[in-house]
């Protein structure tokens, strides 16, 4: 296996997946370039098409039953939506930590989309989740948060006693699992993004899976409009869709750097276990946490976040870091906008429409209000939180050299 050649002298963000593209991708691009077999339906029925390998990849490797390859996490999304039959009007649960993205595709089919409050683990807090169901309640989607994964035995039987179906938003955490199940695979669909910064990836794309026939066939259905059509489904049956069909290119990426995962997840795991145990002294003595992780064997080892005891010493901590070379940063400040936390989701939070007769809020089922301030711990947790990126390729020099640094930033604090 090959990693990238120079990446220090590179001016790019280096992340996980970027950081392993070698020959594999090279080759693999290559191959469906001069097959000219750019589009998955389009080329010689000898050689499978790389959508199709993709998918039956992730199959084995997330032991769903039906995986669908789309364009990006949003789309994957937007077709679990459709999937579960999330319409105008209907309430889905999110977390107040998690890309603009997951609110969006709830907006995106009509839904509306309701903010709870995320826990120390920084994904949602269950017990929030419950206070925030109503009658109109139709889902809740879950997002492992950077790398991490949710509770999801509480939420899983919150959803079981109330009769709601549940989404995995597994952008930021693919290859992550809970108690031995991989994430994505444990609700009714998962959704995957393979863009830039993910722990895999293929510049842009996104990956959905259930297990659930009738998920399955409504996602196909709305991501490919004659493919219902191919899958079986008959023309009375049939409903309209769009087009999120993954380009072929970008399938032969997707599954040279799939076969990566593994090594990716033991790199960044192995780095991860070492920050955080040569952090834990001074940590300790300083009164800093570190964020709790469901599962811990579940956890892609993607970052390490770590809280401060207040706000202003966390804002301290992240800026002596970066002046120190080293990346690290603050998880929210209410006048630096960052579209990972709902409050400067400022275009949900207005309720702004793309017309004047109004968007998916006009469907409501009763008055909904959204302000900056509703979700406060959530805002009293994340910013008081530091997140540092695992990079799987640093040496143990590196690493060691990295520890000496955060615990000198720490030290003087
Ligand atoms: C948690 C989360 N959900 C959804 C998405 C959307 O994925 P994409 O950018 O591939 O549409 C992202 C990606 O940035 C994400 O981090």
């Amino acid at each position: 296996m090959t990693q990238s050649t120079d990446r220090k002298s590179s001016t790019l963000p280096s992340f996980p997946g970027t950081s392993f593209i070698g020959q594999e991708e090279e080759q693999a691009v290559l191959e469906v370039l001069r097959r000219g077999e750019l589009f998955r339906y389009h080329g010689n029925k000898e050689h499978p098409s790389k959508c199709d390998l993709l998918e039956q990849h992730f199959a084995k490797h997330t032991g769903a039953s039906h995986v669908l390859a789309v364009t990006s996490g949003t789309a994957a999304l937007i077709c679990a939506l459709q999937g579960i039959g999330v319409g105008p009007g209907d309430e889905v649960i999110v977390p107040a930590y998690t890309w603009l993205a997951t609110a969006a595709a709830v907006l995106a089919v009509n839904g509306i989309p309701i903010v709870a409050e995320v826990d120390e683990s920084l994904t949602l807090d269950p017990a929030d989740v419950e206070a925030k169901i109503t009658p109109y309640t139709k889902a809740i989607i879950v997002v492992h948060m950077r790398g991490a994964p949710s509770q999801m035995d509480e939420l899983l039987a919150i959803t079981k006693r109330h009769g709601l179906k549940l989404i995995e938003d597994t952008a930021q955490a693919n290859g992550g699992s809970y108690r031995g199940r991989r994430l994505g695979a444990l609700g009714d669909a998962g959704c995957f993004s393979l863009q830039l910064s993910k722990i895999i990836t293929a510049g842009e794309g996104g990956i959905l899976i259930t297990s659930d026939d009738n998920v399955w066939k409504r996602a196909l259905m709305f991501h490919d409009v004659p493919g219902g059509e191919r899958q079986g489904i008959t023309k009375d049956e049939i409903l309209w869709g769009i087009n999120f069909r993954m380009p072929e290119l970008l399938a032969a990426v997707a599954l040279a750097q799939l076969g990566k995962l593994e090594s990716i997840l033991t790199n960044l795991r192995a780095r991860k276990q070492m920050l955080k145990g040569g952090m834990e002294e001074v940590a300790q003595r300083k009164g800093i946490t570190f964020r709790a992780i469901p599962d811990a064997e579940g956890d892609t080892g993607a970052t390490l976040i770590f809280f401060a005891p207040d706000a202003a010493q966390a804002d301290q901590i992240a800026r002596k870091l970066q002046e120190a070379n080293i990346g690290a940063g603050l998880m929210y400040h209410p006048d630096r906008s960052d579209y990972h936390v709902y409050a400067h989701w400022l275009p949900v939070m207005e309720q702004r429409t793309w017309t004047e007769a109004g968007g998916p809020w006009r469907w409501a089922q009763r008055d909904i209000q959204y302000h900056k301030e509703m979700c406060p711990r959530s805002l009293g947790l994340l910013g008081r939180a530091i997140n540092m990126n695992i990079d799987p390729l640093m040496s143990n020099d590196e690493m060691e050299e990295l520890i000496e640094g955060v615990n000198q930033v720490l030290d003087q604090i």
